[in-house]
């Protein structure tokens, strides 16, 4: 065997060696954290790159407003997180600066603005995305993507796994040389069985009679074909809830189908999957800017946007007309996480009652339309109402 070839296979060993690793520590892992039992829960913020500071803001602002009383009582307490941006994470050289994932690491649940990716090409090094990282190193398993249009009877949980697939290892690939280049996707038993199981409680608890598991294990048959197995055997554990199985290809096109697309009810995806198809969903209901998503792990949440920083708006100045819909449903998700189901309703109608129905306010992008800050004060007016 050549030096190259021992070389790539050694990369290849530190992989398996990691993953098992990894495999343990899932194992090992309690249930999920109990937010009634916390004296104070605390909020991270973290703004990111891009339009992110401007949507997480106007987004943070209707949280402070809900809380106001939490706060004051102690019971939350908002902690802002400034070091994520592309500046900073390329000077640390890493995803997440130490000292930013520290400050991450000492809160509960955190809200997040979109960060910039970097790709070949860029004036930035190609690092690691940093919501990739943050899913990976808070152990945030589980992307939950809520999709509704209720006049089309739209209304799609999509359960994307967010720490395996091609996402896990697509930053450690092995560029042999200058004609081979190889990629590696994972699948665990236990990664599989604790998306598919938060899929199929989610449904038992909010009276859903199907999972649609989506992969495309025909092809990919070892981990998307160990993905599929797994759901079929956490769906024994679920009597009365049906499991299907489709694949990616014709799942893409069935969502565009009037007729079927109003069966699906929660999706349960593996993470490049999820990516692809919750992108196309959101656009169902007004696309990716009107999206927002829940990063579930045991100990740590997070709440984001489902798109990215739109470096382009910032650029040209737009970046105060940026929709902070997104952000503002990552609060909505925000807040029935830590047990203010109440808030989370309030603000929820109220977003639907400004975005949908009475629609005083519009948001273009750009200086035709409100700005941001502006929409967020019509939300916490639209509150008041109530
Ligand atoms: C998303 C985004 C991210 C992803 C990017 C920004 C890395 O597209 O949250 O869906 O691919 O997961
Ligand atoms: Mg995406």
């Amino acid at each position: 065997m050549s030096e190259a070839i021992l070389e790539a296979t050694q990369k290849f060993a530190e992989i398996i060696e990691k993953q098992l690793v990894r495999i343990e520590n899932m194992k090992a892992q309690k249930d999920f954290i109990d937010y009634s039992k916390l004296d104070t829960i605390i909020i991270g913020v973290c703004g990111g790159d891009g339009i992110g500071p401007a949507i997480t803001k106007a987004s943070q602002k209707i949280l402070e407003y809900l809380l106001k009383d939490e706060v004051e009582k102690g019971r939350i307490a908002f902690r802002q997180i400034d070091g994520l941006t592309i500046e900073n994470r390329v000077k640390a050289g890493k995803a997440i600066p130490d000292d930013v994932l520290e400050e991450l690491k000492a809160c509960h649940v955190i809200l997040k603005g979109p960060t910039t990716t970097p790709r070949a090409g860029d004036p930035w090094p190609n690092i690691e995305s940093a919501n990739v990282a943050m899913r990976k190193e808070l152990d945030l398993f589980a992307n939950v993507r809520p999709v509704k249009v209720p006049e089309q009877g739209i209304d799609w949980t999509f359960f994307r796994e967010n720490t395996e697939g091609g996402y896990a290892l697509g930053s450690q690939g092995i560029h042999f040389n200058e004609d081979l280049a190889i990629d590696f996707t994972v699948t665990t038993k236990e990664g599989s069985e604790r998306i598919a199981r938060a899929a199929f409680d989610y449904a038992k608890k909010n009276g859903k009679t199907r999972v649609t598991a989506v992969t495309k294990a025909n092809v990919i048959k070892t981990t998307d074909g160990k993905f599929l197995n797994i759901c079929k055997d956490v769906a024994k554990e679920y009597p009365g809830i049906e499991l299907d199985d489709w694949y990616i290809d014709i799942m893409t096109a069935k969502l565009v189908d009037e007729k079927r697309r109003t069966q699906f009810q929660v999706l349960v995806l593996p993470n490049l999957y999820g990516d692809i198809l919750t992108d196309e969903a959101a656009e169902f209901q007004g696309g990716v800017g009107t999206a927002g998503s829940a990063n579930l792990g045991k100990r740590y949440a997070m709440f984001e946007a489902i798109h990215g920083s739109a470096p382009r708006m910032v650029a040209e100045g737009r970046d105060k007309y940026a929709d902070p819909c997104s952000m503002i449903r990552a609060a909505v998700m925000l807040l029935s996480h830590i047990g203010y189901a109440d808030l989370s309703e309030k603000l929820e109608k109220a977003l639907d009652i400004c975005m949908y129905q009475e629609k005083k306010l519009i948001i273009t992008g750009r200086d035709t339309g409100a700005t941001g800050e502006e929409f967020a004060e019509y939300v916490m007016e639209t509150i008041a109402a109530l």
